[in-house]
């Protein structure tokens, strides 16, 4: 029996490709740079199985061009990137990897966050600059973090990390989210619930955790920033289309909010210059970049196409009603 044929659209890390490599023909991407989307259309049209990053597009017109295609498998939790309904309508199933990356992400929203408060950014390029001209009263000083009120948006499992991590700063943590989580998990997490337009104007930090769906493109618009303190900082490892950049550039400009530290943007690689700003941090989409991280997310999407070649039930389903169908 031949084995099928898969694309992977980056080496992976060891563990996903041992993985692969018992059941599957795969084809890696090799180079540094994302594939074109012409390239990576070319490459999957007679795959299979497919293991892809964000940056490449399943949709109508991949499932046309691969017509033999039985699982795209996302590395990463977030699935902007595929059309589902398109994959369940083609009875393809669609993956993605969920939980390895919560603490991971968490970690970086709080690093993002201590970042933007504390002007690290301007105090690393001082440091470095060779102009710095010793310790003086009023040089660089931001925000404190401890005891201050953390307002989180959207309360999954990444979001209630990022609540966990509040205590040891003493701060107030409320939240925001389309349900109101148990009382059990409020308790556990000592986290209020605020409609979003109280949280906003509660809260010195707001961190921004829901996924991008219809629902929420665009969430952080004028008017919400405008609701928020004059001295609070936005920050946001979720994804860029939440918010509305040019929004944001006008709030930052105009001090409607102190700062913000953004992980994500609209148009991913390109960064809307007025973000470029000393009261912003920016880092390029690195929140679950740990490497023990990373190697997970790549080992939980090999086997979800492993599961469904062996005729498993991939553990990582989008659409399970693909396989009540087929
Ligand atoms: C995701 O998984 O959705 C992140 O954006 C990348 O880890």
């Amino acid at each position: 029996m031949p084995k099928p044929r898969v694309l992977a659209t980056h080496e992976l890390f060891d563990a996903a490709r041992a993985i692969l490599q018992e059941t599957c023909d795969v084809e890696y991407w090799t180079q540094a740079d994302r594939p074109s989307r012409d390239e990576f259309l070319r490459r999957v049209k007679d795959k299979e199985g497919l293991v892809c990053l964000l940056t490449e597009k399943v949709n109508e017109e991949t499932l046309r061009t691969a017509p033999k295609l039985r699982i795209a498998a996302n590395v990463a939790v977030g699935f902007d990137n595929i059309d589902v309904p398109a994959c369940t309508k083609r009875g393809v199933v669609a993956t993605n990897t969920p939980g390895v990356l919560d603490e991971t992400t968490a970690d970086f929203a709080w690093t993002l966050l201590m970042a933007v408060a504390r002007r690290l950014g301007e105090g690393e390029q001082l440091a470095r600059s060779g102009t710095w001209k010793g310790w003086n009263l009023d040089q660089l000083c931001g925000a404190d973090v401890w005891g201050k009120t953390l307002g989180i948006v959207g309360f999954g499992r990444i979001g209630r990390a990022v609540a966990r991590r509040a205590s040891g700063f003493q701060m107030k943590v409320i939240y925001s989210d389309a349900v109101r989580a148990p009382g059990e998990v409020e308790e556990a997490l000592n986290a209020e619930f605020r409609d979003l337009n109280s949280l906003l104007a509660e809260a010195d930090f707001v961190s921004v955790h829901v996924p991008l769906m219809a629902e929420t493109r665009g969430l952080f618009d004028a008017p919400r920033l405008a609701r928020m303190k004059p001295t609070a900082f936005l920050i946001n490892t979720a994804r860029g289309p939440v918010v509305d950049e040019a929004a944001l550039v006008y709030a930052l400009e105009s001090g409607k909010i102190a700062g913000a530290a953004l992980d994500v943007y609209e148009n991913e690689p390109f960064i809307h210059p007025g973000l470029k700003r000393p009261n912003v941090v920016l880092a390029p989409h690195l929140a679950s970049a740990s490497l023990e991280t990373r190697s997970k997310m790549a080992r939980m999407a090999a086997e979800n196409v492993v599961a469904l070649f062996k005729g498993q039930r991939p553990p990582n389903m989008l659409n399970p009603e693909v396989l009540h169908t087929t």
